[in-house]
């Protein structure tokens, strides 16, 4: 039997407004296997993004457990959490977070600088390549919608991690774009990639090999997608 790549187990998110406790995540439990991708859909305030943080350990669980490619992280210590982000996990955003003076290829080099790696500008290049930007020189203003996601995908695959999290990745762009984000997406899946896939664009959702719909912090509804 393979390791999954992500076990979400009974997660809880709880946030204190005055005397009020909101539960962004109440009881929200996945699993996601090596080259499975998966869909989440749900209204704005489901918790989607909340899961996502939790998953990709930039937030802790209130109560639950998470374990990735079979290391439980709830109750890491902070430090040892931090490196296990940097080397299993890829974040990509709507917003795609670039840094406006670095180049392409310098954005994609970042996460080696942080990790302290080699050859960093061939490996900059490569994963540029597999993401078919040819503009690697460029700054970001100069490149379009699609071109700087594709940067931004390339910034989080460098590394290579084991699980993508991807929130809304096709909100801002144009159709052409977003056939081309996928198709990218199908690649790394069929390389045995987890990925998870925040978004409500069909095109998108189509793709995935389940969609779970989250509503109140928990799953209502999960099928197959197409
Ligand atoms: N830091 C925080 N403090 C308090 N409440 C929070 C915090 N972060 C999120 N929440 C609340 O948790 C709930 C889930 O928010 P979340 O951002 O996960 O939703 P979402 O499904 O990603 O929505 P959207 O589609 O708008 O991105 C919301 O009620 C939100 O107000
Ligand atoms: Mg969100």
């Amino acid at each position: 039997m393979t390791t999954p790549i992500l076990e979400a187990r009974d997660v809880w998110r709880s946030y204190q407004r005055g005397a009020e406790t909101i539960h962004a995540l109440a009881g929200m439990s996945l699993t996601v296997q090596p080259g499975e991708m998966v869909g989440i859909v749900g209204r704005s305030g489901s918790g989607k993004t909340t899961f996502l943080n939790q998953v990709g350990c930039l937030d802790t669980p209130t109560k639950g457990t998470i374990t990735l490619c079979g290391t439980d992280v709830t109750g890491m210590p902070e430090k040892e959490l931090v490196a296990f982000r940097r080397d299993h996990i890829g974040f990509i955003f709507q917003l795609f977070y670039l840094i406006p003076t670095l180049t392409a290829v310098e954005n994609v080099e970042l996460p080696m600088i942080f990790a302290r790696e080699r050859d960093r500008r061939a490996r900059a290049r490569e994963a540029l390549a597999r993401v078919g930007l040819s503009e690697i020189h460029a700054l970001p203003h100069q490149l379009n919608g699609g071109d700087m996601q594709r940067v931004a995908i390339a910034r989080a695959l460098v590394r290579k991690p084991r699980l993508l999290l991807a929130d809304e990745p096709t909100g801002r762009l144009e159709h052409g774009a977003r056939v081309a984000i996928m198709e990218i997406f199908r690649g790394l899946r069929a390389e045995g990639l987890g990925i998870i896939l925040v978004t409500h664009d069909p095109t998108l959702a189509a793709e995935t090999d389940r969609i779970i719909e989250l509503r109140d912090g928990r799953i209502v509804d999960e099928r197959k997608a197409g």
